[in-house]
């Protein structure tokens, strides 16, 4: 479904991605794992259209997406829930979810994800009428991922959910995620909580400073000595 292939991409003059290839296969959930400052956010954001690649390739159902802005993406069937959020905390939840369909005019539709959304996340129709900013981290990034199904998005670009999250909600993000996933939305996972990430995932890339070091089944690279070793301190 989404075919990402030898991007390269800078800030300014600073290269930050120095080549990297990953696919989704529709229906299934791939991650992105690595350190911090890894390129982890980069990719995705240039995948959602916030980031222009210098070189490479980035396929939706085979068509090449890359020269299109973000908004047009969007109605391709694609749906970024970004690092940190970013909601509007003055604004309602209700607000926020509504703001999720910007790109799409069916009314009768638009209730139709929003009952859907609500039926996922049921605390959120206890909240529609509480300002974003006065929910928890947890409850935030579920309005937020929330927000990004609102869209009807086939695939789902999901950066750090565990982020900001007690860990008393962090296993329900996950599930949540995989629940998602059972509806037959293909999901893209950045995330530094490895184990979790692996353990939900059918595929998964691991970046090392802008480069893929290894590629395969996520259950497979959760047992190997460099996942083991780099990024679980085992
Ligand atoms: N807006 C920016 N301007 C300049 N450099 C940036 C910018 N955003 C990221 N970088 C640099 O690009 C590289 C990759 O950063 P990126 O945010 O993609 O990493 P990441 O893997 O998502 O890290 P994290 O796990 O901390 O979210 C880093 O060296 C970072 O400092
Ligand atoms: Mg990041």
């Amino acid at each position: 479904m989404l075919q990402v292939r030898d991007v390269r991409i800078s800030y300014g003059k600073v290269p930050a991605v120095h080549g990297v290839s990953l696919t989704v296969e529709a229906g299934t959930i791939a991650a992105v794992v690595g350190a911090n400052g890894a390129g982890k956010s980069t990719v995705l954001r240039a995948i959602a259209g916030l980031n222009r690649i210098d070189a490479g390739s980035i396929e939706l159902d085979g068509r090449p997406i890359h020269g299109l802005p973000a908004h047009r993406r969007v109605p391709l069937g694609m749906s970024l829930v970004p690092e940190g959020r970013h909601l509007f905390p003055r604004l309602t939840v209700r607000r926020n979810l509504e703001l999720g369909a910007f790109t799409r005019s069916d009314k009768g539709e638009i209730r139709e994800s929003l009952e859907m959304v609500l039926e996922t996340f049921p605390f959120l129709r206890e909240r529609e009428q509480q300002l974003a900013g006065t929910l928890s981290g947890g409850e935030q990034q579920m309005l937020a991922i929330g927000r990004g199904l609102m869209s009807r998005p086939r695939l789902l670009l999901l950066d750090e959910p565990s982020w900001g999250v007690a860990p008393m909600l962090v296993a329900r993000i996950f599930e949540t995620i995989q629940a998602i996933n059972r509806t037959g939305v293909a999901v893209l996972l950045v995330e530094q909580n490895v184990q979790r990430a692996l353990s939900i995932a059918h595929r998964a890339t691991v970046i090392q400073t802008g480069r893929v070091v290894a590629e395969g089944n996520a259950a497979d690279l959760l047992g190997s000595e460099l996942v083991r070793k780099a990024y679980l301190g085992l």
